[in-house]
């Protein structure tokens, strides 16, 4: 018997928002049943752009029902960026806790989120795209979505893993590979935690900051795009704006400017200096939008 909050009893019992919305501007399926669980997501805009209604339709036991309920809620009210940043950990939180066995309900409830605003932004017809390369093929779980939920949720160990995504949690295959993204995700952490707080209150020389760029590039960015088969290189530094070029995946990639000013830029202004802004390149931009074409 598992132990639930009073929060997650309430929302199982008396669930918000069940069913589905006519004319829905954004819909988002994930799971299956064959793996026990699925989730779909509609919601409608007001005319400012913000979630005015949400509702879903799920199978799957009482933690899926009440993280579909909360996740409904949650995103109420809110633009699709504001709504992009809710957290499985922010669902749970909210419910006071699920078993750890259950957290892979609240990781569904934010996939469910992330490819209904998908599907509008794609004008309606798009289907949520798997990211990255397959790891379990039991459940289907991908190394991107494994990376994720480690980070999220600071997990170490692969039962841990089983328990937020239910990769390796079939045949077991895949368990191996599961413990070198773990080692890989948490030595990147560790390795980050080694670099010198923000140098806040005292001026950097020029050199120093360049300096430091490289440095936060190397350790910080560089291991993440190079997992996605991308690169990095840093052009030029003018005061504070930071050219830098994207190589491989990253160049022919449609969200490298997500990628630029998410990623790059609030990594840089983590380690090195708030006042830094990214900008791409000119020239590999447009060599980049010509492979893209
Ligand atoms: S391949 Fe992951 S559990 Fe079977």
């Amino acid at each position: 018997m598992w132990e639930y909050t009073d929060k997650v009893r309430d929302h199982f019992f008396n669930p918000r928002n069940v069913g589905e919305i006519e004319n829905a501007d954004g819909v988002g399926e994930v799971g299956s049943l064959a793996c026990g669980d699925a989730l779909r997501l509609t919601f409608k805009l007001d005319k400012d752009g913000r979630i005015v209604d949400a509702k879903f339709k799920t199978f799957g036991c009482a933690s899926a029902i009440a993280t579909s309920s909360v996740l409904t809620e949650l995103i109420k009210g809110k633009t699709l960026d504001e709504a992009m940043k809710v957290t499985n950990r922010e669902i749970a939180d909210y419910l006071g806790g699920l078993p750890e066995q259950k957290m892979h309900c609240s990781v569904m409830g934010r996939e469910a989120l992330e490819a209904a605003i998908d599907n509008y932004r794609g004008g309606g017809s798009k289907k949520h795209e798997i990211q990255g390369r397959i790891v379990c093929t039991c459940f289907g779980v991908t190394d991107t979505e494994i990376e994720r939920v480690i980070r999220e949720n600071n997990l170490t160990t692969v039962e841990q893993v089983t328990n937020y995504c239910k990769a390796g949690g079939g045949c077991g295959g895949c368990k191996g590979e599961i413990q070198k993204i773990i080692e890989q995700v948490q030595g990147e952490k560790a390795k980050g935690q080694e670099l010198p707080p923000p140098r806040e209150g005292k001026r950097l020389t020029n050199i120093q900051k360049i300096q430091l760029i490289q440095q936060t590039i190397n350790e910080q960015i560089r291991p993440a795009l190079r997992a996605h088969g991308g690169n990095i290189e840093l052009i030029d530094v003018v005061g504070d704006k930071v050219v830098i070029a994207f190589r491989g995946m990253c160049a022919q990639c449609k969200i490298s400017e997500f990628t630029m000013k998410d990623v790059v830029e609030a990594k840089l202004r983590e380690f090195v200096s708030d006042s830094l802004y990214v900008e791409e390149d000119s020239e590999s931009m447009e060599q980049g939008h010509e492979h893209r074409e």
